[in-house]
């Protein structure tokens, strides 16, 4: 069984990238096959400065290595080196109906909006299909938001097989827990549309100042208070034992504690709770080659069981050496 799933290369990673999703890729490394990538080619539909680009791509490998990847256990790769995915891309957007792709919400949600979408934007699904149909993916773990585009994925491997005989596995979403949809410092979702994240390897001293500006009410000082009701209290959750939770959460119903406590125990355990990662992620940043080569032998791997996924389609469709 194969597990897939990318991630765009679109900002730096945040708590909520993290406990939404990267946690639980690292989490089934061990026991399945796994195929993780980062989505490049997605991402230049919304990112135009390509020194920008360049860094976000590096940045995203090394997140990944040090919250936990393991290269030995899961195979790692940067979408754009792997050629194959252009070529069977355009083999599905050639069965792809129109009116599959109108429905989709990025493209709907822009349209509505009255601004103009590419033709990038319009396609990403097939763009997607094909980054699960060409290794044969079983499992791909997502959020809600994406579900709509694994299903588009099954839709076209099912078209294909249909017109030109079995050729695709149909692979099933895996919604990922988003039962922690991760607040941010307005105690909104998380999430770099809202400019209100917190990443996971803010330097100690911006961790800090962002942590310090997480909206609170006006509750004075003496009073008591709902942990359950404060998003710091949530934020905490995330990186505490049920032991520590406990303490802090008998100190906001007793009174006498501030916000400014609550928050100073979420620094600290943030900032424990990442430092191993933020340490191994300094060593590989000053290895930079070391990197370069995870992705060359993640490409390598991708490119092996792609190859033979696309030869497969290309026979069923009539594009095979015309000797054979
Ligand atoms: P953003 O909303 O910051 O643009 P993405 O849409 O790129 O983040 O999300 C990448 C992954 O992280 C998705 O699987 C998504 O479900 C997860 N994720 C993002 N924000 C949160 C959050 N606040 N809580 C839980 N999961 C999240
Ligand atoms: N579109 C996904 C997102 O924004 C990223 C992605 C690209 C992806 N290709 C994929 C996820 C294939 C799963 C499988 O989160």
């Amino acid at each position: 069984m194969r597990v897939l799933s990318g991630i765009q290369p679109t900002g730096r990673f945040h708590w909520g990238n993290y406990f939404g999703a990267i946690r639980q890729y690292i989490a089934l490394q061990d026991n399945v096959q796994a195929f993780y990538f980062i989505a490049d080619l997605h991402a230049l539909t919304t990112i135009r400065e390509p020194q920008t680009l360049r860094q976000l791509r590096l940045d995203s490998a090394l997140d990944l290595l040090a919250l936990g990847l393991d290269p030995e256990q899961a195979t790692l790769f940067m979408q754009s080196d792997v050629p194959e995915i252009a070529e069977l891309t355009w083999l599905l957007m050639t069965i792809t109906p129109m009116g599959l792709l109108e429905k989709c919400h990025a493209y709907k949600d822009k349209k509505a909006k009255g601004l103009p979408a590419d033709a990038g934007l319009f396609t990403y699904p097939v763009l997607m299909a094909a980054d699960i149909l060409l290794y044969d993916s079983d499992i791909v773990p997502v959020g809600v938001d994406q579900v709509q585009h694994i299903e588009v994925a099954r839709d076209i491997a099912q078209r294909f097989n249909h017109l030109f005989g079995e050729t695709f596995v149909l692979p099933a979403p895996r919604v990922l827990d988003e039962t922690a949809k991760v607040p941010g410092i307005d105690g909104e979702k998380m999430s770099k549309s809202y400019a209100n994240t917190i990443d996971i390897f803010d330097p100690e001293k911006k961790l800090r100042k962002k942590i310090m500006s997480i909206k609170t009410d006006s509750t004075p000082v003496e009073a008591p208070k709902d942990p359950e009701a404060c998003h710091i209290f949530t934020l905490y959750k995330l990186f505490a034992s049920p032991g520590q939770q406990a303490e802090l959460a008998q100190r906001y119903r007793a009174g006498g504690m501030g916000y400014g406590e609550a928050k100073q125990a979420l620094f600290e355990a943030a900032n424990a709770f990442f430092a191993p990662a933020r340490e191994r992620r300094e060593q590989l940043a000053a290895d930079p080659q070391r990197v370069f080569d995870i992705l060359d032998r993640g490409a390598q791997q991708a490119r092996a069981k792609g190859g033979e996924v696309l030869a497969r389609a290309q026979a069923a469709c009539g594009l095979a050496g015309l000797s054979d």
